[in-house]
């Protein structure tokens, strides 16, 4: 969701003169967009920060010209005057919802001797306010549809920072698909920390008064163009039978769902305040999988929470044995400001943190592998996003999010092919296109 936002910042500096650059050096604004999930992303800020007041500092001496700097996001909306106590050279704060006032943000930045400060939760959305989103030639684009949580699972900070959970409208959304399908867009990814909770307002004149994230994905698939759609993250309470008739009925809908579970005990589980047990998760895997039977499936784990001990990690270990997974991030317990896991007893110690971590990611790892090697002779369908690494090789993604590296000539980019997977690298796939010579419904020249 960060680099949604980071894209959608500059769509609306666009029109006040701004644009992308990869130089910091030649940069009049930089922006850090910030994570505050865990401590390792939210320290990371103030080194980079720290690199940028040099930046900052060589350009006012030098010519005389000024470059301004910004730390956006979660970090922004947890620490706020704190940035400003710590780094006094920074201009401007500013959470996750407030981005929209940007241009606002900059003319008084630029106007005022002191910093500009908002990290509001507005009662506007910012989505009625931040110009359409552009597609720049690409290829596969995120789509923001649901944002905030109120699950409030005691190790996480997200409920704090992105607020309380809205959903956008449903024609919103849809206004803003078909303009990316029109600009060449073929896959969207429906993005929200809670996106299966989606429920959004209908459109005028239709018989609900709102839709489910199954209803919307059902209705975003008759747009002509758009030829792959994915959704994340799911929280599995959420998960109803909309959503998994739509893994059943809607082709464009890809089968591999990112669907955290964070533990496989029922008594961590519970301390972390997951509305479902370890079982209900097998459960819903198997309903899944009934409605889709080649569902391919992500998770995120954490190990270390307070008070696990070796059995509980023996029943995540046991967990991941039996569901299988494709891909996964897995993390050490994080205590987090002002969440409750922080003020448990128990606190793990950080070795068994590591051990426990290394183990699990050992095992999710070798799950990976099978899967990528288990792909090897079969043909899947590759959207060719772009350019390869190497020259005659294009690089896309199968249905199930591997990188796959395929020799064809670039007239291909932007489309679907159908392609024959010839071996399995560590973090890629490689193929070769079809013998037929038929791609998406055309010939290969
Ligand atoms: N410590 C470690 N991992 C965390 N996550 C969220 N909060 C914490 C924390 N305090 C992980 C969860 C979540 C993912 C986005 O980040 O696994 O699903
Ligand atoms: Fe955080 Fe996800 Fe739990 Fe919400 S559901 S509190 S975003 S981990």
């Amino acid at each position: 969701m960060n680099v949604y936002d980071s894209e959608r910042m500059t769509d609306i500096l666009a029109p006040v003169g701004y644009e992308p650059t990869d130089l910091p050096d030649e940069a009049d604004l930089v922006i850090l967009n910030t994570c505050h999930i865990r401590e390792k992303a939210a320290e990371k800020v103030y080194s980079d920060l720290g690199r940028l007041r040099l930046i900052k500092e060589r350009r006012t001496v030098g010519d005389g010209d000024t470059m301004m700097v910004a730390v956006a996001g979660c970090v922004a909306q947890a620490e706020g005057e704190e940035i400003l106590k710590r780094a006094p050279y920074v201009d401007m704060v500013f959470g996750p919802q407030t981005y929209h006032r940007l241009p606002e943000m900059v003319a008084r930045a630029h106007r005022q001797t002191g910093a500009v400060l908002d990290t509001d939760f507005p009662a506007e959305s910012k989505f009625d306010h931040l110009p359409d989103p552009s597609a720049k030639g690409r290829t596969s684009a995120f789509l923001t549809v649901q944002e905030g949580c109120d699950k409030f699972c005691t190790f996480c900070v997200v409920p704090y920072t992105r607020g309380a959970e809205y959903s956008r409208p449903a024609a919103q959304i849809l206004g803003d698909a078909r303009g990316l399908a029109d600009a060449g867009v073929r896959e969207i990814t429906l993005l929200g920390q809670n996106v299966n909770n989606y429920h959004g307002a209908a459109p005028d004149g239709g018989a609900a008064a709102e839709w489910s994230l199954g209803r919307l994905i059902t209705e975003l698939a008759a747009i002509d163009g758009l030829q792959r759609i994915r959704y994340t993250t799911s929280y599995p309470a959420d998960v109803d039978d909309d959503l998994i008739a739509a893994h059943r009925d809607v082709p464009k809908l890809m089968p591999y769902l990112h669907l955290p579970v964070q533990s496989g005990s029922d008594r961590v589980l519970k301390a972390m305040n997951r509305r479902h047990s370890a079982d209900d998760y097998r459960r819903l895997v198997g309903r899944l999988r009934a409605a889709q039977p080649n569902l391919a499936l992500s998770s995120d784990f954490i190990v270390g929470f307070p008070g696990e001990d070796d059995r509980d990690f023996r029943e995540t270990m046991a967990l991941v044995e039996e569901i299988g997974f494709v891909g996964a991030y897995s993390f050490k317990y994080s205590p987090r400001p002002g969440t409750p896991a922080a003020a448990m007893e128990w606190q793990v110690d950080e070795a068994a943190k590591k051990e426990r971590l290394a183990a699990l990611q050992e095992l999710l790892n070798r799950q990976q592998q099978a899967f990528n090697r288990a792909c090897v002779g079969t043909s899947q369908p590759v959207l060719l996003d772009g350019p390869g690494r190497h020259r005659g090789q294009l690089l896309g993604r199968s249905p199930y999010m591997q990188a796959v590296h395929v020799s064809a000539p670039p007239t291909l980019i932007g489309t679907i092919a159908e392609v024959r997977i010839d071996a399995a690298h560590p973090n890629s796939l490689a193929a070769s296109l079809p013998d037929n010579g038929v791609v998406d419904g055309r010939a290969i020249a």
